[in-house]
């Protein structure tokens, strides 16, 4: 068969190339077609995500480009090089996720294994077009959908995504196996007023859940929220709205959604005894750097007063303790 290799100028083109190589594999791999429809997909959404194959073989990438040893393709982060220099792809036999940017350029991949085998998800490196902490997958498949309802979930996993999208549940992106950052967010508030963190039920998902609140808390601005879903914890979003369909998902969502301040002072509570001075003290101290990094005038005010009720203070006594306010007690000045 008569393939035309392509001589590539720049990084992006190596990337629309890959992932049209990808995306011609999938049709010719029943094994992956396969494990996406017993995953609930279907060809529309594999199609809409752009969802491709990587298939057996070290050197699939000879097919597409008319130079292997071109060091673009190891740049763009679809290569190996070994010490000796000679070079082989990075994925093989897996499902292929592009990562786009927000304008839907193929940026890096996410590679999932079919079935059983480690690591579960390959991921390409920073590369010069890829910087992990800024990006989130899905955003540009979701931005209309974002904008429309003026909220975004945000989930871990590419296939959380693209589940809820087979669902009908189009505003969902996912950081990509690290954590939220502050740019994330920050990214995200142009586009809707409302985030909500809706990760693994278990423990993994509620450490990154904690992670994503003290991440979150300079981003906070007054007219925008955080809220967090916690889901079973036998559960992803994709299990879930694969078990309960749509209304079921919108269901809990609606039902169990905490306020980021809610789910702040609930978790804080849980750790010292609120029944003793000596926890209280420790709940403010816990509390402290937190609050203060909250920079939305009437969430900070309304936070604060909350904590002091909890501790048993008034809040000009807490601001007070922490400096905010002058004087000990209208003693000073
Ligand atoms: N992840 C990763 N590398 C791994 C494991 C996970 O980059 N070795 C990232 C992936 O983005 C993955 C996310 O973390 O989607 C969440 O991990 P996990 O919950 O373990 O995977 P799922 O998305 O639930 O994967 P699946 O449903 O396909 O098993
Ligand atoms: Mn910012
Ligand atoms: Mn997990
Ligand atoms: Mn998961
Ligand atoms: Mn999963």
């Amino acid at each position: 068969e008569a393939e035309t290799r392509r001589t590539v100028d720049s990084l992006s083109e190596v990337m629309v190339e890959a992932a049209r190589f990808y995306k011609q594999q999938l049709k010719s791999s029943p094994v992956a077609v396969e494990y996406l429809k017993r995953r609930g997909l279907t060809g529309e959404i594999a199609g809409r995500f752009g969802l491709g194959y990587a298939p057996a073989g070290w050197n699939g990438l000879q097919a597409v480009f008319s130079d292997y040893l071109d060091p673009k393709l190891d740049e763009a982060g679809l290569l190996i090089v070994r010490d000796d220099g000679t070079r082989y792809d990075r994925f093989r036999e897996r499902v292929m996720f592009p990562i786009r940017d927000v304008r839907g350029r193929v940026i890096a991949f996410g590679g999932r294994i079919l079935d059983k085998g480690e690591p579960k998800y390959l991921n390409s490196p920073e590369t010069p077009l890829f910087e992990k902490g800024r990006e989130l997958y899905g955003l540009f498949e979701a931005r209309e959908a974002i904008r429309e309802v003026n909220r975004v979930l945000v989930v871990e996993g590419y296939m959380d995504v693209v589940a809820l999208a087979q669902h009908g549940v189009s505003y969902a992106v996912a950081t990509l196996g690290t954590a939220t950052t502050a740019t994330h967010v920050h990214k995200l508030f142009r586009h809707a007023d409302r985030v909500i963190f809706c990760f693994d039920g278990d423990k993994a998902g509620r450490r990154a859940a904690w992670r994503a609140l003290e991440n979150v808390l300079p981003e906070l601005r007054d007219g925008k929220r955080v809220d967090f879903l916690f889901l079973p914890s036998e559960h992803d979003p994709d299990s879930y709205i694969r078990e309960y369909g749509r209304e079921g998902f919108e269901a809990i969502l609606d039902a169990e959604t905490v306020p980021l301040s809610a789910y702040l002072t609930r978790e804080l509570s849980q750790r010292v005894d609120l029944g003793s001075d000596e926890g209280r003290a420790e709940f403010l101290n816990l509390a402290k750097p937190l609050a203060l990094a909250v920079k939305a005038q009437a969430l900070s005010i309304l936070l604060r007063k909350k904590l002091a009720e909890m501790a048993h203070l008034d809040v000009d006594e807490l601001d007070r303790l922490w400096g905010l306010r002058r004087g000990l007690s209208g003693r000073q000045g």
